[in-house]
């Protein structure tokens, strides 16, 4: 999954669409998904239509319709042609958005028949004080309140350190791998070992070209969630590793 965060126009969505188009991943076995700004949703929807890219939003808010302004809800998102939707991510947590309100909105985003990509993931001040596994083992037990196992089943978790988010410092493969593990024994504990076996887990963090494959090759880890590198259309080439 692309996150492309605050970058690209309308404009710059069909270019980079048509030229993902004619590189695109052979991969066949992977679900693709470009998480994009909303203003680029209907751009980005025709441009990957009858592809198998799928187009993701970077946010909703849980409430369906009313009087918040410059909010968006997932029926919206559903009605654009998106199927998926990160929350939670570590930027947008930084701007004051609780584990309370992502509950709320993985559940809202569910109910309207998104796939929620659920970030979580440690600073480099709880990682270097050994508390990592606490920091995220709370945020899922709070992120997961009121979500039953069949709906758990649909969640996509990524794990991002957030000292490894744009600073071209990628957790090494045994690092992620050590958390991702960690994250699906905590889905295990809580929901049984089906579900657990079932979810999607992402690393996040300078994933690029060249550092994918030995990520990628980790038992618990599924794929990736990438910013930097995904706004080029060699995007494919992550997609193919
Ligand atoms: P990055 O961003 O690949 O630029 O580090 C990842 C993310 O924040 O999702």
């Amino acid at each position: 999954a692309a996150n492309w965060k605050m970058n690209k126009t309308p404009t710059e969505t069909k270019t980079f669409g048509a030229e993902l188009r004619r590189i695109l991943p052979k991969g066949r076995w992977c679900e693709i998904v470009l998480c994009m700004p909303a203003i680029c949703i209907p751009a980005g929807v025709k441009a990957l239509r009858d592809t198998r890219v799928s187009i993701g939003a970077e946010n909703m808010y849980y409430e369906t319709y009313g009087a918040y302004t410059g909010e968006i809800s997932a029926p919206m998102l559903v009605d654009a042609g998106v199927k998926y939707v990160i929350l939670g991510h570590s930027e947008r947590r930084a701007m004051g958005e609780t584990d309370g309100d992502i509950n709320k909105k993985l559940i809202a985003a569910l109910e309207a028949g998104l796939t929620p990509i659920l970030c979580v993931g440690e600073s480099l001040e709880q990682r270097k004080s050994g508390i990592t596994f606490e920091h995220i083992t709370m945020q899922l037990k709070q992120d997961f309140q009121n979500i039953p196992p069949e709906q758990l089943r649909r969640i996509v978790v990524a794990y991002e350190p957030i000292w490894a988010i744009g600073t071209g410092k990628t957790a090494s493969a045994e690092q992620a791998q050590e958390v991702c593990e960690g994250i699906r024994a905590v889905i295990r504990k809580i929901y049984g070992a089906r579900p657990a076996r079932a979810v999607s887990i992402l690393y996040g963090g300078s994933m690029n070209a060249k550092n994918c494959a030995g990520l990628l090759a980790q038992p618990d880890i599924d794929g990736g969630l990438i910013g930097g590198a995904s706004l080029k259309p060699d995007f494919g080439q992550i997609v193919n590793a």
